[in-house]
């Protein structure tokens, strides 16, 4: 086993991209600083060090680094008990519709000469599930997704027959994991593409690990530096398509054609002992011709989706540089709608535990962007600098210009292995959950999810992630159609120091650190003060349990005031009336499993009780059903 100690890299970050539902980690797990702790746990981000949401929880108790249980446990009933976990992965209906949302800073979208930051980008949504060991079709691809225990980045495997071992040992250890340790041993293995541009950057070595925008071959996570720099990539990858957002839909039918979810990738597969071992035959396998002439297989995978499940491909909304907001005519940033695949759509080797009702996975979102001072599409390894053969790359570091009028030349700031970049982040794991265990005249029915975003602190404090708002916060749907209301947040948001290139501090209501959330209904849109449960107004029609069973709507009212605390409105009324803290200090962090329901027809506002506080911090919302 070789531990890598990657030394950290400050971030000169220009151009990062934060996603805000679901909450993207960015590489957090549960750190009480403002600052994330160690930016290559899981991935390469490239973001600032200050953004990015901890890890839920589903209840009111930190969870506990030094046990190494995991979310990998099959979840249990959700409601009304609790995962068998201390950490809360949010839980996802099939095929409900999930709004995915960022922002971007350098700007993305639209692509015209009257645009005055034209950038070329792309974002690129995947997800992985955990599969199969025993229907794993993925070759060394085998998955079980961990948020992990500690920030600590996982150890790699450079010995084809340690594998398991430091599998093993990262899991003892309480690593997170994304990408398997099999993954990175063959990133090592197999040799980088030679027709890449790679501008003047001397690249340290030979395999899939040397980038343009990683020359020096660092490791982040498991994560595979070339893999993660260009889509769609040619080696076979764990990660399933969900969309590309361009500002070149011109591009869109070659995404679509390209994409694993149903082209075959290829790879070379090693046929002996020797070729496990030796990185430098493996080098030497790139493609089809020299992988056979070293006498091992050139083998293929693909996902095997149906042609209607490829990577789904959108023009991009319109966004500001040097700014993290809204998008173009929108009034709110740049989102996906999300459809969450059926549990059928997932590729055959996703593991799906307790009968085929869950599976467990993580949602990636890349931000790519190129200039053009060289066209990124064509410019290839014919053109990387090499002056004693007299070839200059279109773009060189630092380069002083002539300015003309006899001066001597002013320098731009350019770094070759940045312009043209990628940014990213990852959710924490969460559940796909099958709709069988509703009852049946529901199963077909369109889901929306509504959630809560943002982390505790004012605008100042939480930057560049948000403060706490309801999301969608003005969503309207049809009569009969389902909501799936959660939320999840963590006991450990403190934001304190080191608090990087912001503001330490958790401005907020209730225990520092923790983030609460309710929902209660008010009369009107002004209006800063709940109805009471008990009144006759009530926007639930229907209230049901995720696995469907059904909940009084009384019940409901109290369960979704309560955060859970009291499962029924009896509960409340056994109890002391004071065991529940009224800023709801006690009350879960999260709505575990949340609850599924229909609404009455007409216009319905509510409100979180806690951190609503006129005229500092607002979290209200509204409903609309037609
Ligand atoms: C680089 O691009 C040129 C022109 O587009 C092409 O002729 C050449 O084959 C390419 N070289 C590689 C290594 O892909
Ligand atoms: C980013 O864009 C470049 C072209 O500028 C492309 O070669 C690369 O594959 C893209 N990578 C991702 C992750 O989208
Ligand atoms: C909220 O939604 C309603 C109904 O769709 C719409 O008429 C209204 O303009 C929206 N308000 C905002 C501020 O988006
Ligand atoms: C409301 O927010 C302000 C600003 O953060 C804070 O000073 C005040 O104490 C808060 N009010 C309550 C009741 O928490």
């Amino acid at each position: 086993m070789r531990t890598t100690v990657v030394l950290g890299l400050v971030s000169t970050a220009l151009g990062d991209t934060y996603m805000h539902n679901p909450r993207g980690s960015n590489n957090r797990l549960n750190e009480k600083s403002a600052n994330r702790k160690n930016g290559n746990r899981l991935f390469d981000s490239q973001n600032n060090n200050r953004g990015g949401y901890n890890v839920g929880e589903p209840s009111d108790t930190t969870f506990d680094p030094n046990s190494v249980a995991d979310s990998s446990a099959t979840p249990g009933s959700s409601f009304p008990g609790g995962l068998d976990d201390d950490q809360y992965g949010m839980m996802y209906l099939e095929s409900s519709l999930l709004p995915i949302e960022w922002t971007a800073q350098h700007g993305c979208g639209g692509n015209e000469k009257d645009d005055p930051h034209k950038v070329n980008c792309n974002m690129v949504i995947q997800y992985m599930c955990n599969n199969d060991a025993a229907i794993n079709k993925m070759d060394r691809m085998y998955l079980n997704l961990k948020d992990g225990r500690n920030t600590d980045t996982p150890d790699e495997e450079d010995t084809y027959e340690n594998l398991a071992e430091t599998n093993a040992a990262n899991d003892a250890n309480g690593y997170g994991r994304h990408e398997s340790e099999a993954w990175y041993h063959d990133c090592e293995r197999r040799g980088r593409n030679k027709g890449l541009f790679t501008a003047d950057q001397n690249l340290k070595g030979e395999s899939m690990k040397y980038t343009r925008q990683n020359p020096n071959g660092n490791r982040r996570g498991l994560e595979c530096p070339e893999e993660r720099d260009y889509y769609p990539h040619w080696y076979p990858s764990p990660w399933v398509d969900v969309a590309v957002v361009t500002d070149d839909v011109d591009r869109c039918a070659y995404y679509k054609l390209e994409s694993q979810n149903v082209a075959d990738k290829f790879y070379c597969k090693a046929k002996t002992p020797e070729a496990e071992t030796s990185r430098e035959l493996a080098w030497k396998s790139w493609g089809k011709e020299d992988c056979e002439k070293n006498g091992q297989e050139w083998a293929s995978m693909t996902h095997g989706l149906s042609a209607v499940n490829t990577v789904d491909c959108v023009a991009g909304q319109w966004t500001r540089v040097n700014q993290l907001g809204n998008a173009k005519g929108a009034i709110i940033p740049a989102r996906y709608p999300w459809v969450v695949p059926t549990l059928a759509e997932l590729p055959a080797n996703t593991h799906k535990p307790a009968n085929q009702m869950y599976a467990k996975c993580v949602l990636r979102l890349r931000y790519n962007i190129s200039t053009d001072d060289y066209d990124p599409w064509t410019t290839n390894s014919s053109q990387n600098e090499d002056k004693r053969n007299g070839i200059v790359s279109p773009v060189e570091n630092n380069p002083t210009v002539d300015v003309g009028a006899n001066l001597q030349g002013l320098r731009l700031a350019i770094n070759t292995a940045q312009f043209g970049r990628t940014f990213q982040t990852r959710s924490h794991t969460f559940y796909i959950k099958s709709k069988s265990s509703l009852p049946v005249g529901l199963r077909n029915t369109k889901v929306h999810n509504l959630n809560v975003r943002g982390k505790r602190g004012n605008i100042v404090q939480t930057f560049p992630s948000v403060e706490y708002d309801f999301i969608p916060k003005n969503l309207t749907i049809q009569n009969g159609e389902l909501l799936h209301i959660q939320w999840t947040g963590s006991n450990t948001h403190y934001n304190g120091n080191p608090a990087g290139d912001g503001q330490a501090g958790d401005a907020g209501e209730g225990t520092s650190g923790t983030d609460r959330h309710n929902m209660m209904q008010c009369k009107a849109a002004g209006d800063n003060y709940p109805l009471p449960v008990d009144t006759s107004t009530n926007m639930f029609q229907k209230c049901y349990n995720p696995d469907g069973a059904e909940i009084a709507a009384a019940d409901c009212q109290v369960y979704m005031a309560t955060s859970g605390y009291y499962k029924t409105a009896k509960d409340a009324t056994d109890q002391n009336p004071d065991a529940l803290n009224e800023l709801l200090n006690n009350a879960p962090a999260s709505l575990v499993g949340g609850v599924i329901v229909q609404l009455e027809s007409g216009v319905h506002y509510y409100m979180n009780t806690r951190n609503n506080n006129f005229s500092n911090r607002q979290q209200k919302g509204r409903l609309t059903v037609e």
